[in-house]
């Protein structure tokens, strides 16, 4: 059977417009702008607004439309959707069949949404580069979509300072006989023993928003900090070396390393780990803070879009969330 190499074809993201800063939630909770910047690296975060549909499908709507110009295609050439949302629009019909419908497709493509929290978008990475491998499909749309805000606890300042709203895409297709694009290697991972160490507990099937569970507040998420800090350090390295091993390549060869963007201090003590140099490290939690499975694919647009990746550089992308889930890609733009 004739197999393809995967190409990401074109790019996107999209951001709320409104800046929620370390000042503003210092107004609101025990903390300062100068603990937040030294802790996390964080200095503001972008919060959805629902008027302006910025829910997840809404904000992948806008985001896939600049992707859509950049790989030169119109929605009805997607031919499969792949959302990524840790907490979708509603709970049914999913956000990628939304997203369907408010990009008009009518090509009655497949319209899929997976949670692994903010691993998700890395999760989708294998799976679409296998249907492109195979021939299944032409131009699969990558979401990764996410408003933490809707259920981020802001009177908590141990969460709360942690999180922000945005979407990321990339549409993967067939590399040209003649291109070099392609994914090298993937790994896909999830320490489920850790599985209460960042959590939401009510909502789903197991515990109904009631009344009383909404006066005792327990509807938003927990998390234990330390232990996803150094959970997220040990893996992350670990899958960044596998993944580069696997392609039989060097850290050398890597061009550019975009980590999952929860924390500045996670992110250089990653680096440090495989002694990787921090000028080919992508960072801008500055500037949106944890937007979960959206990280990696708003940082990858913007240093596309910036001009600094460009064709034929080695990318590796890793990513951790709850579950424990975590996942790494390796890369030739
Ligand atoms: C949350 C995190 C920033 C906390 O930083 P830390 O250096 O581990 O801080 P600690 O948890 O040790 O807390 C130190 C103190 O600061 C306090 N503190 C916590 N949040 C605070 C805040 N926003 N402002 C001021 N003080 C705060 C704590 O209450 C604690 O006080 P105590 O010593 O009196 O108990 C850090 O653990 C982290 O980023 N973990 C990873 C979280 C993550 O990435 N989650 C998403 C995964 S996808």
């Amino acid at each position: 059977m004739k197999q393809f190499n995967t190409k990401i074809l074109g790019t996107g993201s999209y951001m709320p417009d409104k800046i929620l800063t370390n000042y503003d939630i210092a107004k609101r909770v025990d903390t300062s702008h100068e603990w937040i910047v030294e802790r996390t690296g964080i200095h503001e975060r972008r919060i959805s607004d629902l008027s302006k549909d910025e829910n997840p499908s809404g904000m992948a709507a806008r985001a896939t439309l600049k992707a859509l110009e950049a790989a030169n295609l119109t929605p009805n050439d997607i031919d499969c959707i792949l959302l990524s949302s840790t907490m979708a629009d509603q709970p049914m019909p999913n956000a990628a069949s939304m997203l369907q419908f408010k990009l008009g497709i009518t090509n009655n493509c497949p319209a899929l949404d997976v949670n692994a929290a903010c691993s998700g978008w890395m999760y989708l990475l294998p799976m679409a580069d296998a249907m492109i491998k195979t021939g299944m499909y032409k131009h699969i749309l990558v979401v990764g979509s996410e408003m933490l805000s809707s259920f981020n606890n802001w009177d908590d300042r141990n969460t709360c300072i942690l999180f922000g709203d945005g979407c990321g895409v990339a549409i993967l297709g067939r590399a040209a006989e003649n291109e070099d694009s392609k994914i090298y290697s993937t790994v896909l991972s999830s320490d489920s023993s850790k599985k209460d160490h960042l959590a939401l507990w009510a909502g789903g099937s197991n515990m109904k928003l009631t009344h009383e569970l909404l006066d005792s507040k327990d509807q938003w998420m927990t998390m234990n900090g330390q232990e996803i800090f150094k959970a997220a350090v040990k893996t992350m390295a670990a899958h960044a070396e596998k993944v580069v091993k696997d392609a039989e390549l060097t850290i050398n060869d890597v061009d550019w390393f975009i980590p999952h963007q929860a924390n500045l201090r996670i992110i250089e003590a990653v680096g440090q780990r495989f002694n990787f140099p921090t000028e080919k490290v992508v960072i801008n939690v500055q500037k949106y803070a944890n937007t979960s499975s959206a990280t990696v694919p708003v940082a990858l647009d913007e240093w596309i879009r910036a001009g600094k990746i460009k064709r034929g550089d080695n990318i590796l992308l890793a990513a951790f969330g709850a579950g424990l889930t975590a996942g790494a890609v390796f890369l030739k733009y």
